[in-house]
Parts: structure tokens; sequence; C-alpha cells
């Protein structure tokens, strides 16, 4: 079976392509840093908004300082000489105190909602503030908490017997395994990770979890159930795939391919189920077998309460999620946080299919860092604009209002409401005539020049008969690659309305016997970028997300394991840092405020060329991180350093 991410074209609508030419000259400006909790600011002032940073290595040669690594096949963490890589958080490990993992997965529902979920992918780390010199406040680079992000499940893994039978005690489990874990990280005097168990701020939020519905599509008809007549709480969030971090200390999670956990077999799905990608079987979960929410033709509405960014607070674990519709409803790959110049809340976000689109959110009010406005900050997200991107062939481009009344969003046009609008976002894009992308995933803004990078992972259908043909932001056809592509906003303000853009680079391998695929990678190369991070020094950290039913065949013969490199955005030589073990995916990565501890995700080790692990020989691709002892392969978050000490990378 095929990931279904992978597969799926939902978007048959019509809207234009362009054509186009590079415009490179980049002005610089400084932006926001977070990550102090919200009842941290209260405690001590404002977060550090370090508006006066320069950045260390732009204009040196010396950015990048460890030497790359070859691509490797092993079944193992590999790290540049130097440095040393340590297992911290794998799947159902408890995430505070709480039952041990049992190697043949015999763990209950019930031990799996208090233990690590399955997939782990975006995450942040939030460190705990203390006092320094005088009033100044400083920031912890040895203790904190990590939200980390569960994407889905892989259920031949998750239990004995892997779906046979299916029962709704695994189906139970299985939504246990999704979510957000929080946990708290503390480094000892040796170097070494340690989640902190029993932690009061530990927690693990998943497919069952009450959230509440907040923004313009709260309350409206499009979600209220049978179950929750006032359309206001949803139970869980799902396949929770990138994220984002707000400057009041929250973190965003965010709802990618939930479309696959509903099933219609009405025989005649709704236009409005189709363009997300709703079909007979889904991704094959089964959970409707268990559970009838998930039976999109009995409850229409519930898909429509999937789909959002998901705001939580890590510091008040008493809190509920909230899922703010005002960013829009699509399948979000992340949502990366920003400034704007008169602090207005800027946040990017991809919804990875192919042929979909780029979106902006900008707050209507501006962010105020007074630790006096914990209050005014808590609803930013609620009330702003959101925009979608059109990448013109001359090298501008435009930021569209989804907005209704605006740009023919009207109740003529089927958009009756602001919340219409929203719950049907991809509509409303294709409406106003958005560029189709090759499968936008992560987003990353330079911590100095505000500029916005994004991968577009890959879209063999590019070009194929009945399918969008090439255009200037996405050059190739059977673009089996991928690409990143960069834009500055006019006036180097991340809520402008206009921006310039590039592609920053055609990923690929020199050696391919065809000319049209090998890109024009300077240095180490890869294929399929997915994860995508700035870290304070200004490298950027490209993750890859090479499907398994491809890995290290035809185009991907010569690039081994999924990997993660380094890239110096002003000469863009790139540098192979890590390469992770068989069947995972890299994706997630975060560094400690000091940037000497690096957090990166390993997800779903020992995934088949099938996709789905075999529960009769679940060590069948891979046996890490436990060894041969273990029972199974397990996603897993670890901390990298450096022997000396010393800040990664340089
Ligand atoms: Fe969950 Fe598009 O990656
Ligand atoms: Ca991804
Ligand atoms: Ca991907
Ligand atoms: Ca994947």
């Amino acid at each position: 079976m095929h990931h279904p991410e992978d597969d799926t074209i939902s978007n048959p609508s019509s809207n234009e392509s362009f054509e186009s030419i590079l415009e490179r000259n980049l002005s610089r400006r400084q932006v926001l840093k977070g990550g102090l909790g919200a009842a941290a600011v209260a405690m001590f002032g404002p977060p550090l908004f370090d508006m006066n940073k320069a950045l260390a290595g732009t204009d040196s040669a010396g950015l990048i300082g460890f030497t790359g690594i070859s691509p490797s096949t092993a079944d193992t963490v590999r790290v540049p000489a130097g440095y040393s890589a340590q297992v911290l958080y794998r799947w159902g490990d408890p995430a505070s105190a709480g039952p041990a993992f049992l190697q043949d997965a015999s763990n209950s529902a019930a031990d799996q909602m208090v233990q690590a979920g399955m997939h782990h992918d975006g995450m942040h780390f939030f460190p705990f503030p203390k006092r320094g010199a005088g009033r100044s406040i400083q920031y912890s680079s040895d203790r904190g908490l990590m939200c980390i992000n569960h994407e889905y499940t892989d259920d031949g893994l998750l239990h004995p017997g892997g779906m046979s039978p299916w029962t709704a005690e695994k189906v139970a489990k299985s939504k246990a395994a999704h979510g957000v874990s929080v946990i708290e990280v503390r480094m000892d005097e040796d170097g070494e990770w340690k989640v902190k168990r029993p932690s009061a701020f530990a927690r693990r939020i998943t497919g069952d979890t009450p959230i509440r519905i907040s923004g313009p599509v709260a309350g409206s008809d499009w979600v209220r159930t049978l179950a929750d007549p006032a359309g206001l709480t949803v139970l869980g969030t799902l396949n929770n795939c990138a994220h984002g971090y707000t400057p009041w200390g929250t973190y965003l999670t965010c709802e990618e391919n939930w479309n696959g956990y509903f099933v219609n077999r009405s025989g005649a799905i709704p236009a409005e189920q189709r363009r997300y990608g709703i079909s007979a079987n889904g991704f094959g979960y089964r959970w409707h077998e268990h559970d009838e929410r998930f039976d999109a033709a009995r409850h229409p509405n519930e898909p429509n309460r999937f789909g959002w960014v998901v705001e939580i607070d890590p510091f008040q674990p008493q809190s509920r999620p909230v899922k703010r519709t005002a960013l829009g409803r699509i399948k979000h790959e992340g949502a990366i946080v920003t400034l704007a110049r008169d602090q207005r809340v800027v946040v990017y976000t991809g919804d990875d299919e192919r042929f979909e689109y780029i979106y902006k959110f900008v707050s209507r009010d501006a962010f105020d860092a007074r630790a006096s406005s914990a209050a005014h900050n808590r609803d930013l997200l609620d009330h702003g604009t959101l925009y979608v991107a059109r990448f013109n062939a001359d090298g501008g481009g435009e930021w569209v209002a989804l907005e209704h009344g605006r740009n023919g969003l009207t109740a003529g046009n089927g958009f009756s409401s602001q919340a219409e609008v929203l719950v049907k976002t991809r509509q409303a894009a294709d409406r106003v005539g958005a560029t189709k992308m090759d499968r936008p995933e992560w987003i990353a803004v330079h911590p100095v020049t505000g500029e916005v990078y994004c991968t577009l992972t890959n879209n063999s259908r590019r070009g194929a008969a009945g399918q969008p043909a090439t255009d200037a932001a996405n050059p190739r056809a059977n673009n089996v690659y991928g690409h990143i592509i960069r834009w500055r906003e006019s006036g180097a303000d991340n809520a402008a309305l206009s921006f310039q853009w590039d592609v920053f680079v055609l990923c690929g391998d020199p050696a391919n016997a065809d000319p049209a695929k090998r890109g024009n990678i300077v240095g180490d190369i890869y294929g399929s970028p997915d994860g995508l991070w700035f870290d304070d020094r200004g490298v950027l950290w490209i993750q890859t997300d090479v499907s398994t039913s491809t890995l290290n065949r035809g185009d991907y013969a010569n690039m081994g394991n999924n990997q993660m490199l380094a890239c110096d955005p002003a000469t863009g030589e790139t540098r192979r840092f890590l390469t992770g073990p068989r069947g995972c995916e890299v994706t997630g990565v975060v560094a400690t405020p000091d940037g000497k501890n690096l957090f990166v995700n390993l997800q779903h080790p020992g995934e088949t060329a099938a996709e789905r692990g075999d529960p009769a020989n679940p060590k069948a691709v891979s046996a890490w991180p436990d060894g041969e002892a273990g029972g199974r392969p397990r996603s897993a978050t670890v901390v990298i350093r450096r022997d000396d000490g010393g800040v990664i990378g340089s």
C-alpha cells in the first residue's frame, strides 16, 4: 500500500499557472525568537524578542563547520565525527510515571494513553526561564518542556497480531497513539538527557481528548453534530504532522492527512468531502467500525471538525487545546509564526497534497510582549485574514485574501459566510486562482532576513496527461526529487500583500541518467525535502522523506536512507549531517537556546516497502533503536551533542 499522502490528488480546479525569472537581492530584517511559556511570561516578564541579534555566520565562510558524512543504508543513526546521538523518547515510553513499554506490543489502550504515541514528527523545546543577573531573564538549555507530534499509526506494529482480529480495544489504542506528547526533559551533569518522571507538566493529547473550537467556525452549522450540538468541542486531534510555536509560549500542532480516518460508503460522496480526499475506504484505519463518528456518510459534519491548527499551552497542563479555525481548514503541514513590522502575528502554512496551495494568516491585532498582556495575546489567532499565494511568472507574487464578500467569495458563488469560506478553504483558494504547488511541506523563516523558505517535496504527476503543466514556481515535470522555493515579502514586512520569489534549489542526483531530473544541489545530495528549520545562526536544516516504496531504488538508488543536511542559504552549500535507520523518515528538529543540543525525530523506522509493518516479522526492515533484543522498531526522539560541548553545526 502506498502512503496515501503520496498518492492523493483532490484538486480538479482549473485555475491558472505561470512561468518566470528570479529575483535575488534580499534585504535583511530582524524577527522574533520565541519560546517562553505564557505562565512564565507572567512570572518573569516579556519573552526574549531578540530584535538586535546579528547573525554570526552570514558573512563568513565558516557557517557550517562539520565534515559531511556519506549516504548510508545502515540500520542506525549516523552523525559526523565528533558528534554523538542519544535516544531520548521512544514510542511506548511513559510520558510521566506510568506503565513501561512491552516489547510484544501488548500494552493496553489505557497504557497507550499515558505513553509516547507512534510516529514522532514536528516538535518544539520550550526552555524553562530562570533569573539572570539583575532582573534579566535567561533561558535554560538543560531543562524544559518538549511538545512532540505523533502523526499516525502503523497498526501492523501497534498491536500483537496487527489488525487481525480488529477490535474496539485496538481502535481505542490506535486513537491513543495519535496526538501530542508534552514531556519534561532535563540534562544531567554528564550531558545525558532524561525524561523527568513524574512531571506535573507531562500529558498526552490523543485522538479522543476534548478540544475547543474557536474562531469564526465555532458554533456554526458546519461543525454541529449529534454528539456536540453546540459545535464547540471536538474529540481529538489527528495526523499531527509539523508544528509551530508562538511568542506567547504556546505550541501549534497541525492536522494533515485527517481525511484518511473517515470513510463514506454512501456511493455519493458530496463534493465538499471529495475536495478533501474523503473516500469509501479512507486510508484503512477502520476506526469507523468501532467509533461511528468516523463514518462521514452518517456524520457529515464530523470531518469539518478536522483539518485545523490546534494551539496547546504546555505550561498549563489543565488547559484545553484549541482549534483555531481562522487559520483555515486544509491538510496543514505546519504553522510557522513570525511577526510583522507592526507586531501583528503572521502564520505561514502549507497544504501538503499534490497541486495544493501555500497560505498565510495575518492577525487583526498586534502581539504585546508585556507580561501583563497574556490575556490579550491568548486569542490573537482567532481574528485576522487568511491569504493564499499566487506565484507569478515574473518572479513576483501576491497574497489573495480569503475573506467572505471579497474576491468572488460571495453567497452567489457558494460562500455564505466566513465560516463557510474557512470550512471550504481549498475551494475558496481554487476560486481566487491560487498557484498549485508540488506538495508544500515545511516552511521556515530566516531569523534575520525574514525570507521564507518552503519545501515542495515532490510531484511525479506534474505535467502528466490531464494534470497541471509545469509553471515558473513548479518548473519540473515528473518532479521526483522536489525543490525548495523562497520568497521575500515586500518592504521586508511579513504582513505584506506581495512578494518576490525564486527557486532556492532543485533537488536531485547529478548522476541521474535523465538530465531533466538532476537538479542543482551544491554539495551533498538529497531528494524529497520535507522538514525545514533555521537555527539561530542561520543554518538551514533540511530533512528528507523519501517514501519507503522508493527508498534506495530507481531515482533514489544513490541516496541511502532518509537523512538530514545543513545548508548555508548564502552559498547554497549543503552537507549531510545525519543518516537515519532503515525505513525511517527524518522529521522534526529543534535546538536548546545555546545551540548545543539538537533534538531530531526518527519516524517509522522499519517501515516496509508496502508502507505498513508486518506483525509476524516486525523487525524485517529495522530493529532500531532497541536492537535485536527488542521486539520491534520504534519511532524516537534523539538528542545530538558535540563531544567537545560546542555549538551544533558550527
Ligand atoms: Fe506529514 Fe506532509 O508530511
Ligand atoms: Ca512532513
Ligand atoms: Ca512527506
Ligand atoms: Ca512520510
